[in-house]
């Protein structure tokens, strides 16, 4: 059985996902069903207690679910507070419910214990904030591996040469790239350094093609898998913060021990405010994601047949040690809730 962290934060949507009505998702091997109240947005466990009816299926009225199948009504706490066959209500008529906040645009999904829940280590997406969705374009794919493989994936870009030779692929620049790993216990970085190269693509229209900067891939992570990529590039020799930067999320979240939700999130390549941008970038980001990483990822995973991931004994090349890193990290914090 799959053993998820308890005390972290989890994304489980966006927050224009959960309107008026009932949200089903699964997040670390639970049937969640996601609503809105006066409080905010309730979570609980998508299984009425009585007969096993989703709640997900049933009716949202006032802050509250009604179960599709014989009307118990649940508040955002997982209280039962209605049971229409009696004035009594069972004591067992209960269903967990986690703790969320929302921040960002995402609803943040506490796993563990509510009184633990500390708002400070939500990590910061404040750079693809946005509230009308003119600077942002955002997706969403369901990986078919377990999240670690897509932490391999997005902390070792080193990929894009060949993984995404339709999409990101930027004529090799990467293998003249100064990768750098940096641990800072909480937070790890694995950042690409890629000086005098050709403009990347994502300055079209910015920079000539030819015109010669200084180009740089650097990626965050928070546990458990919440992803911050900045994409940059200034004429060569230059400060960076007089180029040309883009902002993204990659936020991934367990769904079953063989499934991941992948959020992503990117501001727009420049500053062309039409919708023609958002075409261009939501076509190249489900190339890049649903057809290039998607069944690569997969691949890998099913290939294993089974077999646990360091008993396969994973080649070590360098270019992978964010993902090795992130890895022992996640080992070490389960470990530690255990013995807690
Ligand atoms: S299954 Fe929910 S009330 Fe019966
Ligand atoms: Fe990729």
């Amino acid at each position: 059985m799959t053993t998820y962290l308890r005390n972290i934060w989890y994304m489980a949507g966006w927050s224009d996902e959960v309107g008026e009505g009932l949200l089903s998702r699964r997040i670390f091997d639970r049937n969640i069903v996601l609503f809105r109240t006066k409080d905010g947005v309730a979570a609980l466990a998508d299984r009425c207690p009585h007969r096993f009816a989703p709640l997900s299926l049933g009716e949202k009225v006032g802050d509250n679910v009604v179960c599709p199948y014989h009307g118990l009504t649940y508040d955002g706490s997982g209280k039962c507070v209605r049971n229409p066959f009696s004035d009594t209500i069972p004591a067992a008529a209960r269903v967990d419910a986690w703790h969320t906040l929302e921040k960002h645009g995402m609803i943040w999904l506490w796993g563990g214990d509510p009184k633990e829940a500390n708002p400070q280590t939500i990590p910061d997406f404040s750079m693809v904030e946005d509230n009308d969705f003119t600077r942002v374009v955002r997706g969403y794919t369901l990986l078919e591996a377990p999240f670690e493989f897509g932490i391999d994936n997005l902390m070792d870009l080193s990929h894009i040469e060949y993984v995404h030779k339709g999409s990101f692929a930027g004529n090799g620049v990467i293998f003249s790239g100064k990768h750098t790993i940096k641990d800072e216990g909480n937070t790890l970085r694995s950042n690409w350094w890629m000086p005098g190269v050709k403009a990347p693509p994502h300055t079209v229209g910015v920079y000539p093609p030819d015109m010669e900067t200084d180009h740089w891939l650097d990626m965050r992570w928070n546990a458990p898998a919440s992803m911050q990529l900045e994409i940059g590039a200034c004429p060569a020799g230059a400060a960076r913060e007089t180029g040309v930067i883009a902002q993204q999320a990659h936020i991934l979240t367990p769904a079953s021990p063989t499934t991941t939700h992948y959020f992503w999130a990117t501001t727009r390549y420049h500053d062309l405010d039409s919708a023609e941008t958002d075409d261009f970038l939501r076509t190249l980001f489900a190339q890049a994601f649903d057809e290039e990483d998607k069944p690569i990822i997969k691949a890998a995973y099913d290939n294993l047949e089974g077999q646990d991931f360091w008993d396969a004994q994973p080649l070590s090349l360098g270019i992978d040690a964010g993902g090795t890193r992130v890895r022992r990290k996640l080992e070490a914090m389960l470990k530690a809730e255990r013995t807690d």
